[in-house]
């Protein structure tokens, strides 16, 4: 009996350690380290486009800064080019605490709240000012902290920008609306950008931005959009033939950190985190800016895809073609966000 009793309690013993340390999928929702140097607080950052690239650049220079002035009493872990997790599991694994910070394409936010799309509906911002003082206003930290957000222990620190995206693909030019008809586009995410190219004629399939390279040279689909650094890092030039400056629509980005764990920080790094971020953001605005135009340059100087500009006339026809897209999503989006950022010109 004594036997079987001390058996008893060394297998229960065994599975209890076995059920906590085989927990690797587990929350990691409060800062692990004491923030002092020799345990410094491990903040993981995931993201998905190349170390290179506007949001790779200012994502290291963010890790730097924190370590500048925590006295290395928090340091950032920047997992680049989905290394860690892809667009279809970034966003999960900040809920469950299993990294503490991503800086996703907003649309990608729609798993969420359907109204991060605002970024997609066509020819909504007029220019990077624009944008930015959307970034700056009341309307746009309502959808930064939403309840939406707060339920799923996320929160909202920083909206990052990128810049206009373009249509790219290897049959044709686009010029028209007529051009995109059966063609097949790569999306990111979400039910408005299935309606934009639906709208022009045109099918699409949601892929990983880590898969999209492979899916345009494989054929599984004909083009894609992007912005022009998003295509330049990630060579895009090699696989498509045309590229139309179309800017109808942006692709930005917002910094998401899971709630509990910046909330279990101490108070002072948090702060010391904060100002890192708002220098870094300060740089990421101004790289987005000088880096989209640099990478048009290499595009172009890269001999590989034939770039189109629009006339006025041809971008009004895409315009009108993609107006269906306001009458099927203004209520999704909201009237008041749309028309918010309307006001904003
Ligand atoms: C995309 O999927 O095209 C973008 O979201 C990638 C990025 O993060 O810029």
């Amino acid at each position: 009996m004594r036997r079987f009793l001390s058996v008893s309690i060394i297998s229960f013993i065994a599975i209890f350690i076995a059920a906590c340390s085989g927990n690797n999928g587990s929350n990691e929702t409060t800062s692990e380290g004491s923030g002092d140097s020799d345990t410094p607080i491990i903040i993981k950052f995931s993201h998905v486009t190349a170390i290179d690239s506007v949001k790779g650049q200012a994502a290291e220079r963010f890790a730097e800064l924190v370590e500048e002035k925590t006295n290395g009493k928090a340091k950032v872990e920047v997992y680049p080019s989905s290394q860690l997790y892809g667009d279809n599991d970034e966003l999960d694994a900040l809920i469950s605490g299993n990294v503490h910070m991503i800086a996703p394409s907003v649309t990608k936010m729609v798993k969420l709240d359907p109204r991060w799309q605002y970024v997609d509906m066509p020819y909504l911002f007029e220019d990077q000012e624009h944008t930015r003082s959307f970034f700056e206003s009341d309307i746009a930290q309502t959808i930064l902290n939403s309840e939406q957000l707060a339920s799923n222990d996320i929160m909202g620190l920083a909206f990052w920008e990128n810049g206009f995206k373009h249509f790219m693909n290897n049959k044709h030019p686009l010029k028209d609306p007529s051009d995109f008809e059966g063609l097949k586009f790569r999306a990111q995410a979400g039910k408005v950008l299935e309606a934009q190219f639906e709208a022009l004629g045109a099918g699409s399939a949601t892929i990983a931005f880590g898969e999209t390279y492979a899916a345009l040279q494989q054929g599984t689909v004909d083009g894609t959009e992007n912005t022009f650094n998003n295509i330049d890092t990630q060579k895009y030039q090699e696989v498509q033939e045309y590229l139309t400056i179309s800017e109808h629509g942006r692709l930005d980005y917002a910094i998401f950190v899971n709630k509990s764990f910046w909330e279990g920080m101490p108070e002072d790094i948090r702060q010391q985190v904060e100002e890192a971020l708002e220098e870094a953001t300060e740089l990421e605005w101004q790289l987005a800016a000088d880096d989209n135009a640099s990478s048009l340059e290499n595009i172009k100087e890269s001999g590989q895809v034939e770039v189109l500009e629009l006339t006025e006339a041809e971008r009004e026809a895409i315009q009108k073609a993609l107006q269906p897209v306001y009458e099927e999503f203004t209520e999704v989006i909201t009237e008041e966000l749309i028309e918010g950022i309307r006001a904003l010109k």
